[in-house]
């Protein structure tokens, strides 16, 4: 049992058996209502994207990441977890972004890969291996009510399992930020949507209220 308002919900680390229900859920809520996909309406609620499936189906190959789950095997929220290995780990993807024609998708990426590649949290902890938090998702029936909270607890207990010293996560929205902030992270480098620009001065992520900026917070756990 996950909590008294939601007994019927139960967390396990995501098999490839749920891939297919994972990438589902994620099309309903994540791809749509995440708050730089929505800036740039990258889909619509229900709709898949390519890029986005991939990206996913890549982190869940690390075998970090975690699921609530009902006992009529709806996924009410999940925690795709990833590892990086290093600067370089990022560097490369920024190189790969070179390849794709989905501009949308590009910025988000650019955005995020050029923040961490310049803060370089492997130099900063003195680590090799970073457990990142990448997609954060609870469906909208099961929100508001600390269950991504419970996510992250139970991703950090994995953490530790596996040996990490350092986790990370991009928050790019002020619930995001709010939940792991309570649970400990520090911010190690941030930058407002109001000051993100293109070359004609024009804000490259106009993002709803009360989303303000991203964050990049970490905590270390060993
Ligand atoms: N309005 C006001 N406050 C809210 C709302 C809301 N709609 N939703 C959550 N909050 C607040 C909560 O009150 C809580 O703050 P508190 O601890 O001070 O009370 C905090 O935000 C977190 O609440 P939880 O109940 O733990 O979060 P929830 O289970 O609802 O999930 C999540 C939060 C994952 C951000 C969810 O809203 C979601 O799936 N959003 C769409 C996808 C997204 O934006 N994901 C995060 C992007 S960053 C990343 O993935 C690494």
């Amino acid at each position: 049992m996950l909590s008294s308002k939601e007994p019927n919900l139960r967390l396990e680390v995501i098999t490839s058996k749920y891939y297919d229900d994972v990438i589902n859920h994620l099309r309903r809520t994540f791809f749509a209502d995440e708050p730089l996909n929505k800036a740039v309406n990258l889909t619509r609620p229900g709709q898949g994207h390519r890029l986005l499936e991939l990206h996913s189906l890549t982190t869940l190959k690390d075998n970090i990441s975690i699921m609530a789950i009902s006992h009529d095997g709806e996924i009410a929220g999940v925690a795709l977890n990833g590892i990086l290995h290093g600067n370089s780990d990022i560097e490369k993807s920024l190189d790969k972004l070179n390849d794709i024609n989905d501009e949308n998708f590009k910025k988000i990426f650019k955005l995020l890969y050029e923040q961490n590649y310049r803060i370089n949290l492997f130099k900063q902890f003195d680590v090799d291996k970073i457990f990142e938090i990448r997609i954060l998702s609870v469906d909208s029936k099961f929100r508001g009510q600390g269950l991504a909270k419970i996510l992250l607890k139970k991703s950090e207990e994995l953490a530790l399992e596996r040996g990490f010293q350092v986790m990370k996560t991009d928050a790019t929205g002020a619930f995001s930020q709010r939940v792991v902030s309570s649970l400990g992270f520090i911010t190690k480098g941030e930058i407002k949507y109001t000051d993100y620009l293109d070359s004609n001065g024009d804000q490259i992520f106009v993002v709803e209220p009360p989303h303000e900026k991203l964050k990049i917070m970490c905590k270390v756990i060993n």
